[in-house]
């Protein structure tokens, strides 16, 4: 029954995710078997294929990490104000170690009590290093934990000399009676200590005695091994980051490099132009080891060029994202079935994969991407909004919490970012600016630490229904026509959604 891929890509016109099934093939192996293994660029090989999108709402170092902790690739987005902010974010991937906050949340001396109690209703935190400015890397002055202001909320009037506006230097537990850990030390020796002296927080601090960083209690017993880890050779985990076009970013690439970035995404709307493909031939050559995504391109003649150019990885889409508007605004793009299928197919000679970003809505998407011949998808939308993800969460309509998502070519990003501006050929002094991209919001999700293994079961069940042990399996029996698809209609894809209730409710895991 069905067809096969090529057959059903033979077809006149664009072909969208949603426009075909999967037939289904037969379950002889366990879902726990499938194996997601898969190649993010030519040279880097990951064990699952998530890949977080350089968005400014979406991947700076805390989603960069946790992606790559469960197996997929954080790209860092390149809009930050200063090319050494950008490398500092790829820093923070570096140095992750398991259970250590690297950039907890300080409070000044002269900060109050009422601060306190703000950042633990704000962020759940139940203390804070003080330091000389109020940020980490500075000198550490003390500790303040629940137990030095905790009373104060409890309405008694018996702590009439602490009051809210009372400075944190007076509560604290000063740095001379705080049991430390040193920042040369192993993880192994300061989580030692901290088992030893049964404390909540241990800072960590630099033999100046600045503030390092903290390691918890609350997060080791959190921590879990991440056995799909993505890993470089120096066992520190996988990271990428995004520059655009511009002379200027050479020295982001620089900076990036220098901080240990393992993949640099030349992030541009349409990957065919000459400043794309002299920014990559630079990179290659000044910096022949680091792998390079370039795009994005949605046709074999785009894929040709930037293949021709050096590029390790091929990133595909074209206008279908979620925030995006450019095939409303510029009638250019392409459906992004075809789009990942054509390019895959022509990359696929050369070795080169491919990356799906963009219109993943849902994990049954990013099984259609692969199913296509997409190495690994790229998602913004769908991180948008997780724990992980940048920005504070707001109260949107009815009560649902959200945080703000952007497309990089909103006018509210462009005008922001000149970066932004670059990636849609766009000048700082162009007095007119044509929006490519729309501002949201998305809802809630938690955390990718639930989210992300969520994804990835989702995914095996998937290759499960269709008979697949593995990606790679599934790759090689697509192309050869043994898994079969069909294309729907538009009742066919009624019928696919939820219909005919009075209402429900919709938990996934
Ligand atoms: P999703 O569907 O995952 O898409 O939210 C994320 C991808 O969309 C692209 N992107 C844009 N495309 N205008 C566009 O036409 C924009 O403003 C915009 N911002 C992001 C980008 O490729 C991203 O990975």
């Amino acid at each position: 029954d069905g067809e096969t891929v090529h057959e059903m890509m033979a077809h006149k016109g664009g072909i969208t995710y949603n426009d075909f099934n999967i037939l289904p093939g037969l379950i002889n192996f366990s879902v726990n078997d499938v194996d997601l293994t898969t190649k993010i660029t030519k040279d880097i090989e990951i064990k699952c294929p998530l890949v977080s999108s350089p968005m400014d709402t979406v991947t700076e170092s805390s989603m960069a990490t946790v992606m790559a902790l469960f197996g997929g690739v954080g790209i860092i987005h390149g809009n930050f104000p200063t090319a050494e902010l950008q490398a500092a974010e790829v820093l923070k991937v570096k140095r992750f170690k398991q259970g250590y906050v690297m950039q907890p949340y300080c409070l000044k001396p002269d900060s109050t009590v009422a601060d306190m109690i703000e950042i633990k209703k704000r962020y759940g935190y139940t203390g804070a290093p003080v330091t000389e400015t109020g940020f980490v890397g500075s000198k550490l002055l003390g500790m303040v934990t629940a137990r030095d202001f905790d009373f104060i909320t409890m309405n008694s009037n018996s702590t009439a000399d602490v009051t809210m506006e009372t400075p944190i230097a007076q509560i604290m537990v000063p740095v001379e009676k705080l049991t430390l850990g040193n920042a040369a030390d192993a993880p192994e020796v300061s989580i030692k200590t901290l088992k030893k002296c049964r404390l909540g927080k241990l800072a960590i601090v630099n033999k100046k005695g600045d503030l390092c960083a903290l390691l918890c209690r609350s997060d080791l017993l959190k921590t879990r091994d991440y056995p799909l880890a993505s890993h470089d050779s120096k066992n520190q985990l996988l990271v990428g980051a995004a520059v655009n076009t511009r002379e200027s970013s050479k020295k982001n690439v620089e900076l990036l490099v220098a901080a240990g970035v393992d993949i640099i995404v030349i992030d541009s709307s349409n990957g065919t132009s000459t400043y794309q493909v002299e920014m990559l031939r630079w990179i290659k050559a000044t910096y022949p080891k680091i792998q390079v995504i370039a795009g994005n391109v949605v046709t074999r003649q785009q894929a040709k060029l930037l293949i021709d150019a050096g590029a390790d990885a091929l990133r595909v889409g074209m206008g279908s994202g979620s925030i995006c508007i450019t095939q409303e605004i510029m009638a250019v793009g392409r459906a992004q079935g075809t789009a990942v299928y054509d390019v895959s197919r022509y990359a696929k000679q050369f070795g080169i994969p491919v990356i799906a970003d963009g219109g993943i809505r849902d994990v049954g998407y990013i099984t259609k991407a692969v199913s296509l011949g997409a190495s690994v998808a790229m998602m913004g939308g769908l991180l948008a909004g997780t724990t992980e993800a940048p920005g504070d969460y707001i109260w949107g309509p009815n009560g649902v919490r959200v945080k703000k998502y952007r497309g990089m070519g909103s006018l509210d990003a462009m005008e922001a970012h000149a970066s932004s501006q670059d990636r849609y050929f766009t000048a700082d002094s162009d007095q007119i600016k044509v929006a490519q991209g729309v501002t949201a919001t998305m809802k809630d999700r938690g955390s990718c630490h639930k989210f992300i293994p969520y994804l990835i079961r989702g995914i095996q069940h998937g290759l499960q229904d269709i008979g697949a042990k593995s990606i790679a399996e599934l790759r090689q029996n697509v192309d050869d026509g043994l898994i079969r698809f069909e294309r729907r209609s538009t009742n066919a894809q009624l019928e696919g959604g939820v219909h005919s209730l009075h209402s429900f409710e919709k938990r996934l895991y």
